[in-house]
């Protein structure tokens, strides 16, 4: 499933997500020198993030200050830029706190998006409500969510907030929930920001868009932005935002990250380190 977007080509090193020191770098680079600390996000079609060494493009490489932990840094590209664009850009919440009010609700929001988009989106003028399993509830909440629901409860499972909220805008980091679910939950012009959108949440956004409905899905898919990677890195300069993480891994036992990312129950983020 997913030749179009891997290279044909072997061998391939995975992930794109990295944080280190600069030992060198290419002709025409004069904004970064050996020995400066950054975070990168690498392309997907080369990866090379699991690895001692990688090359890393300037335009997606941003400084990486004393304050923020290579396993910090590390765990910010894919996951927080992908909750930063479907906060600002696909459901308009201003992160600076001046934008109308908005509910939003953030599904496994203890997974890697999920635990970014509800601090981010708690810096904007908002409530929260957030899913997640039973064990992550007051982690959730210290993340600064309104009101956490366990997704193995019928209510959880109905995405029924407490209070009664309807959603504005829902950034949906997990799989399986059918747009009948999120429909009675959503407010009038109620968006589903889903990140990882299948061929029935394809489906869903032709028919909301051919019908001009007020409320609409919208899959996205990360272009990622170096502005906003520094923005993401200096929120965690200044402590508004963290680097939760799941688990640490050396290097000689990737095999072991892989395993438990595609479990799909870490809390945070699973760092690799050399
Ligand atoms: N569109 C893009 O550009 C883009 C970018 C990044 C990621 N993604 C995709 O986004 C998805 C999320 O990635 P991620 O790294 O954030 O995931 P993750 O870290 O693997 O998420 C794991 C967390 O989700 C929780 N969870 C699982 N099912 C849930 C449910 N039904 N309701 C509530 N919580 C649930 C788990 O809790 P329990 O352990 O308690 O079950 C666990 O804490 C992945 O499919 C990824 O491929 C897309």
């Amino acid at each position: 499933m997913l030749r179009p977007i891997y290279p044909r080509k072997f061998p391939y090193i995975p992930l794109t997500d990295v944080a280190g020191e600069v030992v060198g770098v290419g002709a025409g680079v004069n904004n970064f020198k050996a020995g400066d600390k950054v975070v990168a996000i690498l392309s997907h079609f080369t990866g090379g993030g699991l690895a001692e060494f990688a090359v890393a493009k300037k335009s997606l490489t941003v400084p990486r200050p004393p304050e923020v932990s290579a396993a910090e840094g590390a765990g910010l590209p894919v996951a927080a830029l992908t909750a930063h664009q479907a906060l600002t850009q696909s459901a308009g919440i201003k992160l600076d706190g001046s934008g109308p009010r908005a509910n939003i609700l953030v599904t496994a929001a203890s997974g890697g998006v999920g635990h970014y988009a509800v601090q981010l989106a708690k810096l904007g003028n908002t409530h929260v409500t957030a899913t997640c399993g039973a064990r992550n509830i007051d982690f959730v909440k210290s993340l600064g969510a309104d009101e956490v629901l366990d997704y193995k409860t019928p209510d959880g499972a109905a995405l029924k907030s407490p209070s009664g909220q309807k959603y504005d805008a829902v950034i949906h980091c997990t799989t399986g929930i059918p747009w009948s679910t999120f429909e009675p939950n959503l407010s009038t012009k109620g968006k589903v920001i889903d990140i990882t959108p299948g061929p029935s949440a394809m489906w869903t956004f032709a028919v909301k868009k051919l019908t001009f409905s007020k409320q609409q899905l919208v899959p996205l898919l990360l272009i990622p932005k170096g502005e906003n990677l520094d923005y993401v890195v200096n929120l965690v300069k200044e402590g508004k935002l963290k680097t939760v993480i799941d688990s640490k891994h050396p290097l000689s036992k990737a095999e072991d990250a892989w395993v438990k990312s595609i479990d799909g129950h870490a809390t945070g983020k699973i760092i690799v380190e050399p």
